[in-house]
């Protein structure tokens, strides 16, 4: 017996070193841990149970038969996140660059049944040359096989990929499908096919930072959710997002000990709205001094900054936070504002994460750049989310709510469940600038009687008090009362349940 386990030591001992400590050494040198070390950070200490420890490859082609490494490039298994259970695999970047088998992707199908099984969700740590290109389609069938599983596990549980250094071809394609990317600054890099490609194809010589690195994805392409300086930060920012998350679409996200007081006022909102309608202030104070103590995760913080989008905790439970932020493009709507919450808003609808609207919008972006790149069916999709989403939701216009835009965010007319209205708010089809010129064309030459048209348009419509006539206000608040209004209204909507006609799925404007 004592041999056996010895054997079993020294078998343990052999997978644990990965391709060897020389490639062990040039990842440190790179600033970046290794497989194991990462999943050590990721989840609670001892609590990783590894699977498949010993699997190898079947691959006889091009040599391989004399090279096999314990795990085939991944680890898999299960552990905890601040006690609750998640499934993790990280690639092994120094077994045949982390690419990825049949052997390998066997490994990823197998945690990523469990999870579904058992409703937890997936964190996937990425560190791939992709297709392991000495098993061809095998390889490519094993990246399908993973695709397939992202597909059926999309709404079911929560997805999260890291990338953790390059992921090339079919490696990023499996995260792209996830519900969080986040990327590892100046280590990883997410491309379809790399700068040698690029520059073969199209002669176009670009690096691999600019083609696909964190800045890349975070601000252009938003492809991605974050940007982390390092592995160390990146794992724990996953920790915290997961402490937000429900485990799966049939559970409630968990409720945390608060501790600021849910009927707190906060006179400083009161004056936060400045005199001049044209003047910005910053939405994202509004959002910490609603949530308990202040904290607020911000989702895409980089990437299309007129709207932000993240989630807050009130009363413990989390909740999901849509603002416009005037500070940029006066809050406008356009296209990449309502993909992005679009996106989000539909995340929060899968997984019962109650949604917080903060609304002051001028409207959409007008122009040709807007058009032609198809906002009608962009901005549309926020619409759709708001509008098939049932999950409680709460809005609060704080100042501007113009056009279509009005709908848009989370309105009464979208099944909003309460919405509140600040004394502040302009509720109406367009600014009064604009409405006077339409309206009183002909009167365009005598400006004294255009400003007191204009000024009449404003004294009937720049307020809440017209829609709260009609009811699509269900209350105008005082500023200084809005975390207590919104926590109240949140507890009254923890039995919700709203049920939509039976349809196989609906076919959102893409
Ligand atoms: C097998 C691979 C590999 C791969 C890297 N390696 N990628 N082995 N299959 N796809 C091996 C290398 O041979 C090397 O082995 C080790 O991993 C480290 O790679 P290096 O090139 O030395 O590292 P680095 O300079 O850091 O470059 C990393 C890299 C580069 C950018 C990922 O290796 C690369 O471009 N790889 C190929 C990427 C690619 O084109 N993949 C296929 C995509 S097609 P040794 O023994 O020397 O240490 C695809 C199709 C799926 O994925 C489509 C589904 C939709």
């Amino acid at each position: 017996m004592k041999d056996i386990i010895r054997e079993l030591h020294d078998r343990r001992d052999d997978a644990r070193l990965g391709g060897g400590q020389a490639r062990i050494d040039s990842q440190h040198a790179k600033g970046k841990l290794t497989a194991r070390e990462r999943v050590e950070l990721l989840l609670d200490e001892g609590s990783f149970e590894e699977f498949d420890m010993f699997k190898t490859h079947r691959c006889a082609d091009f040599g391989m038969e004399g090279t096999k490494y314990y795990g085939d490039g991944v680890i898999t298994g299960w552990g905890t996140i601040n006690g609750r259970m998640v499934y993790v695999f990280s690639q092994d970047f120094t077994v045949f660059g982390g690419s990825l088998s049949e052997a390998h992707a066997e490994k990823i199908c197998k945690i990523m049944d469990m999870a579904v099984q058992n409703g937890a969700p997936v964190i996937g740590l990425n560190d791939s040359g992709g297709a392991r290109i000495q098993e061809g389609v095998a390889s490519l069938a094993g990246y399908a096989e993973v695709f397939q599983r992202n597909i059926e596990a999309s709404g079911v549980i929560p997805q999260i990929s890291v990338i953790m250094g390059p992921c090339a071809g079919g490696a990023v394609y499996s995260p792209a499908m996830t519900d969080f990317i986040f990327m590892v600054k100046d280590t990883s890099y997410m491309f379809v096919t790399g700068p040698d490609v690029v520059k073969t194809v199209t002669n176009e010589v670009v690096t691999a930072e600019e083609l696909g690195g964190a800045s890349t994805h975070t601000r252009k392409s938003s492809v991605a959710d974050g940007a982390f300086d390092n592995d160390i930060e990146a794992l724990s920012e996953v920790r915290r997002l997961v402490d937000f998350l429900p485990l799966n679409n049939r559970e409630k996200p968990p409720v945390r000990p608060f501790f600021d007081d849910p009927d707190r006022i906060e006179a400083s909102l009161d004056t936060i709205i400045p005199d001049n309608a044209n003047t910005p202030y910053d939405m994202k104070e509004v959002i910490t001094k609603i949530g308990d103590e202040g904290d607020f995760y911000e989702i895409q913080e980089d990437f299309a900054k007129n709207i932000i989008t993240g989630f807050i905790r009130v009363e413990g439970r989390t909740v999901g936070v849509v603002a416009n932020q005037p500070m940029v493009l006066a809050g406008c709507l356009d296209i990449d504002s309502s993909r992005k919450a679009a996106r989000f808003v539909r995340f929060c609808d899968c997984f019962e994460i109650p949604i917080l609207t903060l609304v002051d919008v001028p409207g959409f972006l007008p122009g040709t750049g807007q058009e032609y790149g198809g906002v009608i069916k962009h901005g549309a999709k926020l619409l759709f989310a708001y509008g098939e989403a049932t999950v409680p939701k709460v809005t609060v216009i704080t100042r501007k709510a113009y056009g279509g835009a009005y709908d848009v965010m989370a309105s009464k007319h979208l099944r909003g469940d309460f919405n509140y209205a600040w004394p502040s708010a302009e509720i109406a089809v367009m600014g009064a600038k604009g409405a006077t010129e339409i309206l009183y064309r002909s009167e365009l030459g005598d400006p004294a009687k255009i400003a007191a048209r204009t000024k009449d348009y404003e004294d009937r419509f720049a307020n809440p008090f017209v829609a709260a006539e009609r009811g699509f206000i269900d209350e105008v608040i005082q500023p200084r009362s809005t975390r207590k209004r919104v926590a109240r209204a949140f507890a009254s909507l923890r039995n919700k349940k709203l049920t939509t006609p039976w349809k196989k799925h609906d076919n959102i404007p893409l």
